[in-house]
């Protein structure tokens, strides 16, 4: 049993002051020329920092294969781990859009499977839209006359990464940016609510975004998207290689947890850890009546501490 609890009130003032993200809400952001905040997370605890700093649509992506899972590709991870993840994230995030990410091989056999997936994200992971990688206009327009809102996602596109061979800046040639633009109007015209535009070039980004209605988020596709997103664990620095040109690390949470990580380890090996104060105590009727049946060197060493907090301490202790 751990008696630390995740539970209790939320941290943010920007969390509280502002509106639910919906779908309909991104598109209005970009009508508004109000920049969307995006950013990737998997679990409880990161999701509800993560809605608590005001970001606006959280992504529960299949990069998670990768950053929390330690595969090499995102292609190995299923649906079933992808809902496992979603609905933790769901648990954690009141205010922003979620939005969970269609695994490898889960949309790919036929629309009919690829529908039947994407509800479950919605019925059982709680997510509010899903996101699918390549011009699959055709699923798009299934899964939005299914009631499932859907971010398309073009560009690099990692579960491409055999095609591709490797994961390369894409469109690079006048005829691919042309054809990407026409994917993109394409997946518009289809249904996509919002587009992920994925390491192409800051010209071609900003070409789509100009002839778009829906918003386009950018990651390695510059400054001129309708909005920017990361991945949670570049974002920290808890990655352990060489991030991409594209990212901007915020924080060095590897060295914070390692540094951390270590002190415990030391306190424990130097029996530092844990304190006096960090103890419970018998309250003092029990202790008394132990004085009797203790050697008295014992109980001295605990005799100044029987109070009343130590007493109210015990009863927390037992009855939780
Ligand atoms: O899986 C993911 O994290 C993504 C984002 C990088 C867009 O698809």
């Amino acid at each position: 049993m751990s008696l630390t609890q995740f539970s209790g009130g939320r941290a943010s003032t920007v969390h509280t002051s502002l509106p639910k993200v919906t779908m309909p809400a991104l598109a209005e952001m970009k009508r508004q020329g109000k920049p969307i905040s995006a950013l990737t997370a998997y679990d409880y605890a990161s999701a509800r920092i993560v809605d608590e700093a005001g970001i606006d649509l959280v992504l529960v992506g299949d990069s998670l294969a990768m950053v929390v899972l330690g595969y090499e590709t995102t292609l190995p991870v299923t649906v079933d781990e992808m809902l496992h993840h979603t609905r933790a994230v769901r648990r954690g995030v009141s205010r922003a859009l979620v939005v969970a990410d269609m695994p490898f091989g889960s949309y790919h056999a036929s629309v009919h499977e690829a529908v039947a997936n994407a509800a479950r994200f919605l019925k059982e992971g709680g997510a509010e839209a899903v996101k699918i990688e390549g011009p699959r206009t055709e699923l798009v327009r299934a899964l939005t006359g299914a009631e499932i809102p859907v971010v398309g996602h073009l560009g690099l596109t990692p579960q491409s990464v055999h095609r591709m061979g490797g994961y390369r800046v894409q469109a690079r040639t006048a005829d691919a940016v042309r054809r990407l633009r026409a994917d993109a109007r394409a997946l518009a015209q289809a249904g996509a609510g919002a587009l992920v535009l994925e390491g192409i070039s800051r010209e071609a980004a900003e070409a789509i975004t100009a002839e778009l209605e829906i918003p386009t988020i950018g990651i390695g596709a510059g400054p001129g998207c309708d909005g920017q997103i990361l991945v949670f664990h570049d974002l920290i620095g808890l990655t352990f290689a060489p991030a991409a040109k594209f990212v901007r690390r915020y924080a060095d949470a590897s060295a914070l947890i390692r540094s951390a990580v270590e002190h415990y380890r030391e306190d424990v090996e130097h029996r530092t850890f844990p304190s006096d104060a960090e103890s419970y105590h018998l309250p003092g009727a029990a202790r008394r009546s132990l004085q009797m049946e203790f050697d008295e060197g014992e109980i001295d060493e605990y005799g100044a501490m029987v109070n009343q907090d130590a007493l109210e301490e015990w009863e927390e202790f037992t009855h939780s």
